[in-house]
C-alpha cells in the first residue's frame, strides 16, 4: 500500500541552499524514495517571486513523489502539518555587521519561528536547523517551542563530518565511503572539533593508516574548520549543493537508522555526555534506529581531544548568552 505523503517545511526556499535542496526532497534523496511529500516553502516577502518561480520549476521537473507544494511568506501557512522541519531561512551576515548585529537578527527569527512550529506543527516534528549559528538558533528554537520533545531539535554538522570524511579519502586515495566513524564534536565553527581517533578504513584505523600525527593533529583539522570559508572564497557563496546533500544525509540516517556499527555526528541537546555542559546544542557521535538518535557512550577521549571538546563547549557557552542577551 503506498505511504501517506510527509509534509517537509524547507524555510529559506528561494535561496542558494533552498534551491539546490528541494529537488533533492522531491526525488526522495531525503526520506527514500517509497515516501511521497508535501513540500512546503517559507520565504520572505522580498523574495515571493523567486519563491513562486522555484515553485513552478518543482512542477515542470513532474517529480513523481511529490503530491503537492505549499510556497508561502505566511509561517502559519508553511508551519501547518508539517511532519519534517528544514530550517534553512536567516539573515546573513552583511558588510560592517559584527556577529551580535547577525545573532540578534537570527534569535528573533528562530524564537517566532519557534512558536509557530510548537503552535502549528504535527506532532512529533523532527526539525534540522542548518542556518548559522546553526547550533544556537537550534537552541532557541528548543527554548521557544517547549511542547517539541528535546529531541526532535538538532543541528547540521553532517556536512563538517562529510568534510572530514572527504579529506581522509582523498589522503589515503581510498573510497569515501569506506572512511568510517569520524566525529565532529561540538559547534558549526571553526573551533569544531574533527575527531579521527576511531575512525576506520575497511575497519582499519585512520591513525595507522595515515600514520602521521603532525597532518591528522594539525592541517587536517584545520581544512575541516576552514572549509566553509574557503567555499566562500571560491565560489563567493557559501556551500549549497554540500549542504543540502548533508542536511538530507541527516534527517534520512535518523528516520531510517544508521548502518550496524557505523555512527554519525548530529548537533543535539546535550545530556552531559562526555562531560559536555548539559544545554548547548552540540555535535556528538550518534547512532540512529526506529526514528531516534542516541549518542556513542564510551569512547576514550585522550587529553588534546578533551582541550578541543572543551574549547568548543566554552564558544557555545558564549553564544548562548550573547543570544540571550539579544532576546532580553
Ligand atoms: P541565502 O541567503 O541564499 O538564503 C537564505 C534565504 O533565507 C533567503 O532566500 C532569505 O530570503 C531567506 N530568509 C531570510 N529571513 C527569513 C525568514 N525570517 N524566514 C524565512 N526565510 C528567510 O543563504 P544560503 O546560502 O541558502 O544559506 C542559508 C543559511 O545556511 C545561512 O545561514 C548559511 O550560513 C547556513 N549554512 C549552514 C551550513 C551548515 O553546515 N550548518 C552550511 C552552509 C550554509
Ligand atoms: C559552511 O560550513 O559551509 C557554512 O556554514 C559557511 C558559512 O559561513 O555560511
Amino acid at each position: 500500500m503506498a505511504k501517506e505523503p510527509a509534509r517537509v517545511l524547507v524555510t529559506g526556499a528561494a535561496g542558494q541552499i533552498g534551491y539546490a535542496l528541494v529537488p533533492m526532497i522531491a526525488r526522495g534523496v531525503l526520506l527514500g524514495v517509497d515516501q511521497p511529500v508535501i513540500l512546503h516553502m517559507l520565504d520572505i516577502p522580498p523574495a515571493a517571486e523567486a519563491l513562486n518561480g522555484v515553485k513552478m520549476e518543482l512542477i515542470d521537473a513532474a517529480f513523481p513523489l511529490l503530491k503537492g507544494v505549499v510556497a508561502t511568506t505566511d509561517v502559519v501557512e508553511a508551519c501547518t502539518g508539517v511532519n519534517y522541519a528544514v530550517m534553512v531561512g536567516g539573515f546573513p551576515r552583511k558588510e560592517g555587521m559584527e556577529r551580535k548585529d547577525v545573532m540578534t537578527k537570527n534569535v528573533s527569527i528562530y524564537k517566532s519561528q519557534a512558536s509557530a512550529l510548537e503552535k502549528h506543527a504535527a506532532a512529533n516534528c523532527k526539525v534540522l536547523v542548518v542556518a548559522n549559528p546553526a547550533n544556537t538558533n537550534a537552541l532557541i528554537l528548543k527554548e521557544f517551542a517547549p511542547s517539541i520533545p528535546e529531541k526532535n531539535i538538532t543541528c547540521l554538522t553532517r556536512l563538517d563530518h562529510n568534510r572530514a570524511l572527504g579529506q581522509i579519502s582523498e589522503r589515503l586515495n581510498v573510497q569515501v565511503s569506506d572512511v568510517k566513524n569520524a566525529i565532529i564534536w561540538g559547534n558549526h565553527s571553526s573551533s569544531q572539533y574533527p575527531d579521527v581517533n576511531h575512525a576506520t578504513v575497511g575497519g582499519k584505523p585512520v591513525r595507522e593508516l595515515v600514520a602521521d600525527d603532525k597532518w591528522l593533529n594539525g592541517e587536517f583539522i584545520k581544512i575541516v574548520q576552514q572549509r566553509g570559508a574557503a567555499i566562500i572564497k571560491a565560489r563567493k557563496l557559501s556551500s549549497a549543493l554540500s549542504a543540502a546533500s548533508s542536511a538530507c544525509d541527516h534527517i534520512r540516517d535518523w528516520v531510517l537508522g544508521t548502518p550496524e556499527g557505523t555512527w554519525v555526528s548530529m548537533g543535539v541537546y546535550s545530556d552531559g555526555s562526555y562531560n559536555v555542559p548539559a544545554g548547548l546544542i552540540y555535535s556528538f557521535p550518534v547512532t540512529c534506529a526506529n526514528g531516534e538518535w542516541k549518542i556513542v557512550q564510551g569512547l576514550s577521549i585522550d587529553e588534546f581531544s578533551r582541550k578541543k571538546l572543551d574549547l568548543t563547549a566554552e564558544e557555545l557557552s558564549e553564544e548562548k548568552s550573547l543570544a540571550y542577551s539579544c532576546l532580553s
